[in-house]
């Protein structure tokens, strides 16, 4: 609902206000936070007389342009914060922004070439610069489960116009003790949380990537005393999340691309269109957390409804090293255990070992699979099993056919050294034939084989661009390739990959069904990059697998049981040799697959709980408890585990002890449980409500 009177814009629902004022032909922010009736004005900052301060005609004299709440800032008249917006002309970078028009679209128009949310009635706010005629369009769109989608368009006059910087969206938020909650981390060791005071002065979380990058997700949360104020962004490039904490107490926050790496040049009359910014306003973080789920499942992910199959991925198990004959001993075991799909991962068409050669060719290596693709395919489907398999269709090998016959397509600046990684190169996705050479390449293979899943890795970072807006057009080439094969193929399931969780963003997500947690299957690390990713994500997109131990990537020996309940609650799969499991392994194996089916379809939520995670029915007439003891430590067996999702009016019964509680009691006195002398331990708590 939005109520225009007298200058103020105030946009509501049940979990929402945001409030504008046009002061002056300015437009500000007033207020962004839970719902108010109405705004009289009593958010109006007070002023007083200062020196080193500038002053602006049609204000009181007390009023600097650095303490007003700008909706969209710019830089060099006063507001020394972080703008929202630079522009320049003939190398003169200056620009100045109008309040023009305010008017409600019934329908939320879609972002071209980039993904963003669907539904909704959205405001659209009209700014004009009064000398270079350029318009930026801000568009807010607001969703029942405490969301805000924010974006912006610039359309320009009929001048050139180099971008130099904006942002999707710009918030200025009232003097306050703020806390900052991020994520930050590396490959292998992605989504660690991280909670600090927000100091004064700017902060800045970003990447520079190229993609949205392991080492910082595209995710913070302002936590002040009395709401909880996320944002992420729906974009899978360069992004930053800027916080400008000025000595007042405010804070002006922002999301949108890196300046530092992007730049755009705008003919005359061209818009532009900047990702969508997702914010979430919430009364605490686990409130938060289930906004972001609801509001991604219904309004921002894949809407294909696919199953969530439990898999066994080769990777670990084979490597490079494929071969029909081992291909066919994991199948036929799997088969037996509940396995419902297989997927061949990276190997199936390197000419050696490991990762030098042939990136790029996808011509199936006989050596290792005579009868190609069609034989694996057809091997797998006579096991009643679906069938998937890798690419990695961003890459381009140093040794290749591809890169012998088209040099161009890497994205290279003449006369520089080209940079590797892992013994590769990024495709020119900004370029048209890479693009279709990529859809050509995909769609010969869904077309003449059998294949029900595609894992879509990327394996190294960008580099040699050479220019800002090649970075941007790389995403947005992206993105039209995924649009494209997941529409032309909606029954193929798609899994997001890159290196495990170095481009996992709600920009992704929008594409592929679910996305590869992270490399690291240790049960230990697990628990955290868990904790991390499903603060935002809904645990049917997040990759979780049972590996062997010791595990590969930190040789730590973890037991089998504590690996399953860290994958249980997601979407399950395995990476392991299944010919190497012991008889009592196997027959646990069973028994967890047909457990884990047994839950995977719940109308539930996933909830963070002290030391673990609840999967708890929406009527909270079950639920299911994974907790954590990292080490065995006789100092805690006294602690209790409170259950935090449960109903207070209903008792439950235990369905392994077969013990009754009420739920109140759960949640109040909480659980006390047996101390095991075992590190890297979990409890699976199965509770059923009575009556
Ligand atoms: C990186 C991925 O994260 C792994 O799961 C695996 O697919 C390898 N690439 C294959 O090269």
């Amino acid at each position: 609902m939005i109520d225009i009177t007298n200058d103020i814009i105030h946009m509501h629902n049940d979990h929402i206000s945001l409030v504008f004022t046009i002061e002056n032909k300015r437009l500000l922010m007033r207020y962004l936070g839970k719902p108010i009736r109405h705004y009289h004005q009593s958010l109006n900052l007070q002023h007083y007389k200062r020196e080193f301060n500038t002053q602006h005609e049609g204000f009181d004299p007390k009023v600097s342009f650095d303490d007003l709440p700008f909706v969209y800032p710019v830089a060099g008249h006063g507001d020394y914060r972080i703008p929202a917006l630079q522009v320049s002309v003939n190398g003169t970078a200056f620009c100045d922004l109008y309040f023009k028009s305010a008017k409600l679209l019934n329908h939320k128009p879609a972002l071209p070439h980039l993904p963003s949310a669907r539904d909704g009635e959205c405001l659209a706010l009209v700014l004009e610069d009064p000398y270079l005629h350029f318009e930026i369009h801000l568009y807010y769109t607001l969703y029942p489960e405490g969301i805000i989608t924010a974006s912006a368009m610039l359309v320009n006059s009929d001048q050139d116009l180099t971008i130099d910087h904006i942002q999707s969206v710009s918030l200025d938020l009232s003097a306050d003790s703020y806390k900052l909650m991020s994520l930050y981390g590396l490959h292998a060791k992605e989504a660690n949380l991280q909670e600090v005071p927000l100091s004064h002065g700017i902060t800045r979380l970003s990447s520079t990537r190229g993609c949205s990058s392991p080492h910082t997700s595209d995710f913070a949360a302002l936590i002040s005393p009395h709401q909880v104020i996320a944002i992420t962004l729906a974009y899978s490039g360069n992004f930053a999340i800027t916080f400008d904490h000025d000595s007042f107490g405010k804070v002006r926050m922002q999301a949108g691309l890196n300046s530092d790496t992007f730049s755009w040049h705008l003919a005359p009359h061209e818009r532009f269109y900047t990702p969508e910014a997702i914010i979430n306003i919430a009364s605490d973080i686990d409130t938060m957390t289930q906004q972001f789920h609801t509001f991604f499942q219904e309004h921002l992910f894949s809407t294909r409804h696919h199953e969530r199959y439990v898999l066994l991925n080769s990777w670990e198990a084979m490597y490079y090293d494929v071969s029909m004959t081992r291909i066919l001993k994991q199948v036929e075991k799997a088969q037996d255990l509940g396995i419902e799909l297989f997927v061949l991962d990276d190997g199936w068409f390197r000419k050696g070992l490991s990762s030098h050669d042939s990136m790029g060719d996808y011509q199936v290596n006989t050596n290792k699979l005579p009868d190609g693709i069609t034989g694996v395919a057809k091997l797998v489907h006579a096991h009643h099993m679906k069938f998937g398999l890798w690419f990695e269709p961003e890459a381009i090998g140093k040794i290749s056919q591809l890169i012998t016959d088209h040099p161009e397509y890497v994205p290279h600046v003449p006369g520089y050294t080209l940079t590797q990684g892992r013994h590769e190169y990024l495709l020119d996705l900004s370029r048209q034939d890479v693009r279709d050479h990529i859809m050509t390449m995909l769609s010969g293979y869904l077309d003449t084989h059998q294949i029900d899943y595609i894992k879509w890795d990327m394996n190294r970072p960008m580099s040699d661009v050479g220019s800002g807006e090649k970075a941007h057009r790389y995403i947005l080439g992206l993105y039209e390739i995924l649009e494209a094969i997941t529409s032309r193929y909606p029954e193929v399931i798609f899994e997001g990959c890159a290196s495990g969780g170095a481009r996992l963003d709600p920009g992704m997500l929008y594409y592929m069904d679910q996305n590869w947690s992270s490399d690291n299957t240790d049960a230990h690390d697990r628990y955290t990059i868990e904790q991390g990713l499903s603060l935002l994500y809904p645990p049917k997109t997040l990759g979780a697998h049972v590996s062997t131990v010791p595990n590969h990537q930190t040789a730590r020996l973890t037991p089998w049981e504590s690996r399953f309940h860290m994958a249980c609650l997601f979407n399950l799969g395995y990476e392991l040799d299944l010919t190497q499991l012991s008889d009592q392994e196997s027959a646990q194996m069973k028994k967890d697959i047909a457990f884990y089916k047994s839950i995977r379809y719940w109308d539930a939520r996933l909830i963070q709980c002290d030391q673990g995670f609840e999967w708890v029915k929406k009527d909270q007439s079950e639920a299911v408890i994974v907790l954590y003891v990292p080490l065995y430590n006789p100092l805690l067996s006294q602690k209790r585990y409170r259950i935090k999702g449960l109903n207070p009016q209903l008792d439950y019964y235990d369905v392994q002890t077969q013990k009754y509680y009420g739920g109140d009691e759960l949640c109040q006195i909480g659980l006390s449980l047996p101390l095991v002398r075992e590190d890297f331990h979990t409890i699976l708590i199965h509770l059923k409500a009575i009556g």
